[in-house]
């Protein structure tokens, strides 16, 4: 009689261990999936032409801090938010095209159309604060938050209290840059709310509070 109690327990047990597992075990797959379609898109793409090509002298985010700073200026290699056309004439023909400088060298005999196309992409976020939190915020927010940022990301049901709604914070910029910096629990808040502050760089946490305050409804 003993036993079999136990063993239904035990049965009971595993039941719910591989229930607890499968439930994981999708929410990496679901993770992974998302990495892998995100790594497909044309943004991601450029990213990657960037760093390879463009990096060592305008900075691998574009702000123009690069060791050829020393040589040309970092606020003359910071790229400025601009329109695509003159992007792609610049990157094509170099510096000279637009009357600029002729170190930016001509990239049409180096990069493909498509590769140009990317880079133009990249450059299109990269200069941008709010899209840049975007960025942030789909890397590294929404099994929590959601993708919408409404609190219903797809690990929301395991926290109790559930992660915010984003769209509804009555919070400020600067209690928002402290909860994201150093997590829940040093507000008093819940300390599933991570610590942000040695992984994401202050530049990075002021973008994701700007795209923020870009969803409010
Ligand atoms: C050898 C260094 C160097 C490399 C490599 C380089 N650039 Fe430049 N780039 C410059 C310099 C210098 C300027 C500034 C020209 C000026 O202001 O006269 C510039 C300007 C630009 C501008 C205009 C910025 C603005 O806000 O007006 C864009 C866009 C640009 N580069 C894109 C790229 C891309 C994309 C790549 C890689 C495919 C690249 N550059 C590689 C040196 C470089
Ligand atoms: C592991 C789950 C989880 C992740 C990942 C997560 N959060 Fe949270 N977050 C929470 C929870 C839970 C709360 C609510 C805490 C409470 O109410 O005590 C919260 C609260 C917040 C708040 C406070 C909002 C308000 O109105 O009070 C902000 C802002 C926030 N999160 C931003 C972020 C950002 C930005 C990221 C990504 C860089 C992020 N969170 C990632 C779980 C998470």
């Amino acid at each position: 009689m003993i036993t079999r109690k136990i063993t239904i327990k035990k049965i009971a047990l595993l039941v719910l261990a591989g229930y607890f597992f499968w439930d994981t075990a999708a929410l990496y797959a679901d993770s992974r999936n998302s990495v892998q379609r995100e790594l497909s898109k044309p943004v991601v793409r450029g990213g990657i032409v960037f760093k390879n090509y463009c990096g060592m002298c305008h900075g691998e985010r574009a702000d123009g801090v690069s060791r050829a700073a020393k040589l040309y200026g970092a606020e003359r290699l910071r790229i400025k938010p601009s329109a695509a056309d003159y992007y792609i004439k610049i990157i094509r023909g170099g510096g000279k095209a637009v009357g600029k400088s002729e170190f930016m060298p001509p990239w049409n005999d180096e990069l493909s159309n498509e590769q140009i196309n990317d880079v133009v992409a990249y450059l299109g976020i990269v200069t941008d604060s709010v899209r840049r939190g975007e960025v942030v915020f789909k890397t590294n927010c929404i099994l929590c938050h959601g993708i919408k940022a409404d609190g219903k990301g797809r690990a929301a049901r395991l926290y109790n209290p559930p992660p915010a709604d984003l769209t509804k914070s009555d919070k400020n910029d600067d209690y928002k840059t402290m909860i994201i910096t150093y997590g829940g629990k040093a507000m008093g808040r819940s300390e599933v709310m991570p610590v942000w502050g040695e992984q994401l760089s202050t530049q990075e946490i002021a973008d994701v509070v700007a795209y923020l305050r870009t969803i409010l409804k």
